[in-house]
C-alpha cells in the first residue's frame, strides 16, 4: 500500500513562509541549536530540521550558550531520557529570562504524547513552541507564530504521512542516513515507538535511491538505510528491502551500505542471499533480540522464539560467513524469572554478539506490558543488568582476539580527542580500529593490520 503524503503544493507553502522568516531576521546574524536525544530517526530528523532553518535564515551557533534559538528533539523510549531532557529545560529558564527574544522548541517522539507536550508547556511557561514527529515539515509556520509572539502546542492535528523534498544539513560529509521506513506496526509489548512514530510506511524506491545518487554525487561515500524494521520495506508495494539493497548496490560512487534496524521475525532467506551477493553491502547486522527466554519474548509479542532467532543466526552465519551480529537486550521485564534471565545470559554467550545495547526494562504509559501486574523491583533490574553487561564485556574481549593479525578496509571517520594523530575507521563488519595517521585521510578509505586488541577496541596501522 501506498503510504498517504503531504502534498508538493502544501511544502511549497512552508518555502514561503521560511522565506518570510528569512526577511523577518536578515541581517540580524541569527543562530540556532539543536540538541538531540533518541536513536537515529531523531539525528536524521534534527538534520531537516537544520536544513529548514538555514532556509529560514540562520546559521549554526557555535555553542548552545550563544544561540538565538534552541530546539530540544526529544525522545521517550526509556524514562532516563525524559528526566534528563527535563533537567535541561529547566536550566534554561534563567538564560531566557536574561534574553527574553530567545525563541526555545520542543520538538521529537517524547512531545508526540499530547499529554506530555501540555504538560511541558505548563511546566516551563518560558518555552514558546512544542510539536511533535508527524508535523516536522511545519516548523516555517512554526517560527513564523512565534515571531508574531504566539505560543503553540502542535501535535495532534495531522495523522502520520510521508514528506518528500525537505531540506536537510547533513551532519558528515562522508557518511549519511537515508530514511526508508518510517514509524512501526509491530507493537511489542513494552515499547512507544508505534504510537510516537505512528503506522509503518515505506518511501518508494525510485525516491531512496535518487537519494542515494545525490548523496553520492556530493561526495558521500556511505549511506546508512534507516528504519525501525529495515526487513519488512515495502510491505505490500511490490518490492521488498532485498530489492532495494540490490537497487542501491548498483548506485555509482556508493561503496559502503549499512542498515538499521531488522527485525527477526522479517529476516528471510531470500534477504541473506542480497546481503551476500551484493559486494557494497556491510557484513554487519543489528538483529536486537530482547531476551532469550521463548516465554517472555511470546510475552513482549516479539513473534519468534529462542529456538527460531538461534536458527537465523545460523543461517546468516552460513549464508554470510564473516558477518558480525550486534544486538539490544531487555532486562527485568515483566514477570521475568531467573530461569528467563538465564536463558538469556545463555543466548548471549552462544550468539557472541560483537557489541549490545541493554537496557533495565522501563515501563511506559499506554503501552502493554506498563499494564502487567508482575512488575520487578528496580534492585533486581539493576542486578541483572549488572550481570548481562558483566557477560557482554567477556564476549566482546573474546571476539576482538578474533581480529589480531587481520587485515581489512576502513573507512577514516575521526581522530582521537586526546591525541590528534591517532585516527579511527570501522571495518566493514562495523569494528572500529585505531591507527596513527593525519587527519587529511579524514573520509579516505585505508587498508590496515590489527596489531593489538585492548578491551574495547582494536589497535592497528596502515598497510
Ligand atoms: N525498532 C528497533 C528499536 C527501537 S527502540 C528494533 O525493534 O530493533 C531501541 C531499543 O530500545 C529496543 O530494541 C529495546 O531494546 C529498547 N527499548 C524499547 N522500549 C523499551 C522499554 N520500555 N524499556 C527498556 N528498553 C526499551
Ligand atoms: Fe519498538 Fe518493536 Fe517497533 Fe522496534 S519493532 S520500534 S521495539 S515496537
Ligand atoms: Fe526514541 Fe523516538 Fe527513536 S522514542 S528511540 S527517538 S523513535
Amino acid at each position: 500500500m501506498q503510504a498517504k503524503r503531504i502534498e508538493p503544493d502544501r511544502i511549497e507553502l512552508q518555502k514561503g513562509m521560511a522565506q518570510e522568516v528569512a526577511d523577518r531576521i536578515e541581517g540580524r546574524g541569527k543562530t540556532y541549536y539543536i540538541e538531540t536525544y533518541g536513536c537515529q530517526m531523531n539525528v536524521r530528523d534534527s538534520e531537516t530540521i537544520a536544513g529548514m532553518l538555514q532556509q529560514m535564515g540562520y546559521s549554526p551557533a557555535d555553542a548552545k550558550e550563544t544561540a538565538n534559538v534552541i530546539l530540544f528533539n526529544t525522545c521517550c523510549v526509556r524514562d532516563h531520557a525524559e528526566k534528563r531532557l527535563l533537567a535541561n529545560i529547566g536550566a534554561l529558564k534563567e538564560r531566557k529570562e536574561a534574553d527574553p527574544e530567545l525563541i526555545l522548541g520542543i520538538c521529537g517522539c517524547m512531545m508526540q504524547q499530547p499529554d506530555v507536550a501540555k504538560k511541558v508547556m505548563r511546566r516551563f511557561p518560558f518555552v514558546n513552541f512544542v510539536f511533535g514527529t508527524n508535523v516536522l515539515w511545519r516548523l516555517p509556520e512554526l517560527m513564523l507564530s512565534v515571531l508574531n509572539g504566539e505560543r503553540l502546542i502542535l501535535t495532534e492535528e495531522e495523522g502520520f504521512a510521508i514528506c518528500e523534498g525537505l531540506p536537510a544539513r547533513r551532519s558528515n560529509p562522508f557518511s549519511a542516513f537515508v530514511n526508508i521506513t518510517f514509524g512501526c506496526d509491530n507493537y511489542c509489548s513494552y515499547c512507544i515507538v508505534p504510537y510516537v512514530r505512528g503506522r509503518e510506511r515505506s518511501r518508494s524506491l525510485e525516491e531512496v535511491v535518487a537519494e542515494v545518487r545525490d548523496l553520492s554525487d556530493r561526495g558521500i561515500t556511505e549511506v546508512t538505510l534507516l528504519g525501525q524494521n529495515v526487513n519488512s520495506y515495502g510491505k505490500g508495494m511490490g518490492e521488498d528491502f532485498a530489492d532495494l539493497l540490490h537497487a542501491v548496490n548498483g548506485v555509482d560512487g556508493i561503496r559502503r551500505i549499512r542498515y538499521m534496524s531488522s527485525h527477526p521475525k522479517d529476516l528471510t532467506p531470500r534477504l541473506m542471499f542480497a546481503i551476500a551477493e551484493n559486494d557494497k553491502v556491510c557484513h554487519h547486522m543489528h538483529l536486537p533480540v530482547q531476551s532469550g527466554s521463548t516465554v517472555i519474548l511470546e510475552r513482549m509479542n516479539r513473534r519468534y522464539t529462542r529456538e527460531g532467532y538461534l536458527k537465523l543466526v545460523d543461517d546468516l552465519r552460513r549464508t554470510v560467513p564473516d558477518i558480525e551480529l550486534t544486538t539490544d537486550v531487555i532486562v527485568g521485564f515483566p514477570g521475568e524469572t531467573d530461569r528467563d534471565f538465564e536463558d538469556t545470559l545463555s543466548l548471549m554467550e552462544q550468539v557472541g554478539y560483537s557489541a549490545a545495547f541493554t537496557f533495565k526494562y522501563s515501563p511506559r504509559k499506554g503501552t502493554r506490558a506498563a499494564e502487567a501486574a508482575d512488575q520487578l523491583p528496580e534492585a533486581v533490574k539493576r542486578e541483572r543488568l549488572k550481570l548481562l553487561n558483566e557477560l557482554q564485556a567477556r564476549k566482546i574481549a573474546e571476539n576482538n582476539m578474533k581480529y589480531l593479525g587481520h587485515r581489512g578496509e576502513v573507512l577514516v571517520e575521526g581522530f582521537d580527542r586526546r591525541q590528534e594523530t591517532i585516527l579511527f575507521g570501522k571495518l566493514d563488519t562495523f569494528k572500529m580500529v585505531y591507527f596513527p595517521g593525519d587527519e587529511k585521510l579524514l573520509g579516505t578509505y585505508q587498508r590496515v593490520k590489527v596489531t593489538q586488541c585492548a578491551r574495547n577496541s582494536l589497535l592497528g596501522r596502515m598497510e
